[in-house]
């Protein structure tokens, strides 16, 4: 949730922490703070609120040296205050220590230190390591990260420099990403590696239960057992101006424009048109049990759980295996029992949310074959399922997850294409299934072109404090994915729900101050949510339609009809989704929100 940045090498460290910490400001953003070793003395400031504050209470500063921490805090354990923010110190001021995660045995640790005499500054489970490295540091930095390693239980992304070892930072990783960065005497690290894609793009993934010491010269990597580690770098694809607003007032905007490019990432080198049949290399180590499997449970975390929600559908459709979709954080917690061969599927745009990686974990032991949809390239799900697809969408940077659905859906849409032409779709299904989904990208451009009228329509209900979403088959995880884009980033409360089951309760909500968003493309459920609009209209509730291009009879019915291209019943999610993020844009951006980074979110939840 809170982002690391770290640099070791011969120039200034502040410029490029600073610079590391915008990059990562998404993950995390109620505090900050950074450290910057210059000889013996080390500068360290933390700040409330965002790095811009930060950022000013330096600005001025001439600080030297080139060996420093840095980290972005978004609060577990103490509220953001200075105190709280980190680096977090040991008594005498020699460690100075960032940390991503929880520290699970806090709570002992901290009542043991304190019978000893340790004084505590700060409410966070983060000081206790501050202290235990101090106490176990007998000249060897990377051996005090080893020992303190033993003695905590939790999950951790940490790092760490001594006041007395200038030049060298030391950082180590359990279950909360920590990736290092390689450039020419200089060195890197971060939870992420948008922090220093500007500077290098060699990288190496730190492993759980590893531990790496940097400096201008070279890093060296170790277990927590002592032993060496030799491991090649990988090249990242992303480049700097990915993470660049380019003329966009938001991330979110700029993400949901690129759109049209996410899809034909996802797709592209993937299809076999003439064949009818998508290529998918990433799964091709077990593909044999996959083509046999007849059970799969998709699990993941919010707008990914509503692509596996859609996903269902669309397996049902064009396979013959039958899909559970699982909140990961229930799915965890639940007894399991498989059916033989089953595929668990984890989708996630970080790979690094912790719900979702224990779902995985727990689903292993019971025997399970797990795949992964990421798009972060060498996150943990991608490194701990047997096999995958990576969404090759570049870097999310807006909270609210956009351009990532689009991906996750089209991914889901592939794999369940290429299972299908195996059991039961026939060549011609196949081809026109290629077909419309190679239009995409240029139909999307279609509904993105509406971006204007669709700000007229948000600036006609912005006011309104509760929205329904309202939708059936493919359409109902759209509703609820547009109640979460609503809620997640204007505050507006909103509710996604079958269209079904109005009867059974919600429409007691319909009066004329609650505008249902009702997604009623022209397929297979359209004359039912037709019948469901008549139903709201018939108790002054105002509708805002997302419909096909040319259905007339809901221009008699709705309020407002926003357009989307004819597609096929399973690809409509696609288009339907769109609208409802840019009702959202805009309704958040008339009420002054801060729309890329909403109150109480950070973008990668490690935590559970
Ligand atoms: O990185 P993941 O896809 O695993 O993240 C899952 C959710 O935390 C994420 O989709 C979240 O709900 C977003 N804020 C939605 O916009």
């Amino acid at each position: 949730m809170c982002g690391i940045v770290c640099y070791v090498g011969k120039k200034k460290a502040k410029p490029i922490l600073l610079e590391g910490l915008k990059r990562l400001e998404y993950r995390g953003y109620d505090s900050a703070g950074l450290a910057v070793q210059d000889g013996n003395h080390i500068h360290c400031f933390r700040t409330t609120g965002k790095i811009i504050e930060l950022e000013k209470k330096i600005n001025d500063l001439d600080i030297c040296g080139t060996t420093g921490i840095a980290h972005t805090r978004w609060a577990t354990h103490g509220e953001p205050s200075e105190a709280n923010a980190h680096p977090q110190m040991d008594q005498d001021e020699n460690i100075f220590l960032i940390h991503n995660g929880i520290i699970e045995n806090y709570h002992t640790l901290k009542k043991r230190l304190e019978k000893s005499g340790t004084v505590f500054r700060s409410e966070t489970d983060t000081e206790v390591l501050a202290h235990l490295i101090a106490l176990n540091f007998d000249g060897n930095l990377d051996e005090a990260v080893r020992k303190t390693m033993a003695q905590v239980e939790g999950t951790f992304g940490l790092a760490v420099i001594h006041r007395h070892k200038p030049g060298e930072v030391v950082v180590a990783r359990r279950g909360s990403p920590l990736i290092i960065g390689i450039g020419k005497d200089e060195n890197f690290a971060a939870s992420d590696v948008a922090a220093m894609v500007r500077y290098t793009n060699k990288v190496i993934h730190l492993n759980d239960n590893e531990l790496a010491s940097l400096s201008d010269e070279g890093i060296t990597i170790s277990t927590a057992q002592a032993k060496t580690v030799e491991r090649a770098t990988e090249t990242v694809e992303w480049q700097p101006e990915d993470a660049e607003l380019n003329g966009f007032p938001h991330f979110m905007l700029k993400e949901i424009f690129e759109q049209p490019e996410t899809i034909r990432n996802a797709i592209r080198g993937r299809l076999e048109p003439g064949e009818g049949v998508p290529k998918l290399g990433g799964i091709m180590p077990v593909w044999e049990k996959l083509k046999e499997c007849r059970h799969v449970v998709i699990v993941a975390c919010g707008t990914s759980y509503y692509a596996g929600c859609v996903g269902r559908y669309t397996f049902e459709k064009l396979t013959e295996i039958g899909v559970e979709v699982e909140l990961a954080s229930e799915f965890r917690y639940r007894k399991l029992n498989f059916p033989p061969n089953t595929f668990i599927i984890a989708i996630s745009q970080s790979g690094e949310t912790a719900d979702t990686l224990a779902a995985i974990r727990e689903a292993k032991r019971k025997g399970a074959h797990l795949m992964g949809i990421v798009n972060v390239v060498g996150s943990s799900i991608s490194r701990e399922t047997e096999a995958g697809i990576y969404c090759h969408a570049g870097p999310e940077i807006g909270v609210a997850s956009t351009k990532i659905f689009i991906s996750q859906l089209t991914i889901l849409t592939l794999l369940a294409l290429l299972l299908g032409r195996h059991q039961k779709l026939s060549l011609t299904e196949g081809v026109e299934a290629i077909k419309a989904l190679s239009a995409l990208p240029d139909q999307l451009k279609r509904v993105l072109a509406q971006d204007n009228y669709i700000q007229a329509v948000a600036e006609k209900y912005y006011r309104w404090n509760n929205w329904l979403f309202l939708g059936r088959k493919y359409g109902y995880p759209i509703a609820m994915e547009g109640a979460l884009k609503l809620k997640e980033i204007s505050y507006i409360h909103a509710e996604g729900y079958a269209a079904g089951e109005m009867k059974h309760g919600p429409i007691a909500l319909i009066n004329p101050e609650m505008p249902t968003v009702a997604i009623v493309p022209k397929d297979s459920m359209h004359e039912k949510m037709l019948n469901n609009i008549h139903e709201i209209k018939s108790r002054r509730g105002p509708v805002i339609a997302i419909a096909t291009e040319g259905d007339e009879k809901i221009k008699e019915m709705a309020d407002d009809v926003i357009e989307i291209p004819q597609t096929l019943d399973y690809l409509y999610p696609i288009l339907c989704v769109v609208p409802c993020q840019l009702l959202a844009y805009h309704c958040a951006r008339f009420l002054n929100r801060e729309i890329d980074k909403p109150r109480n979110l950070a973008k990668s939840v490690t935590v559970e």
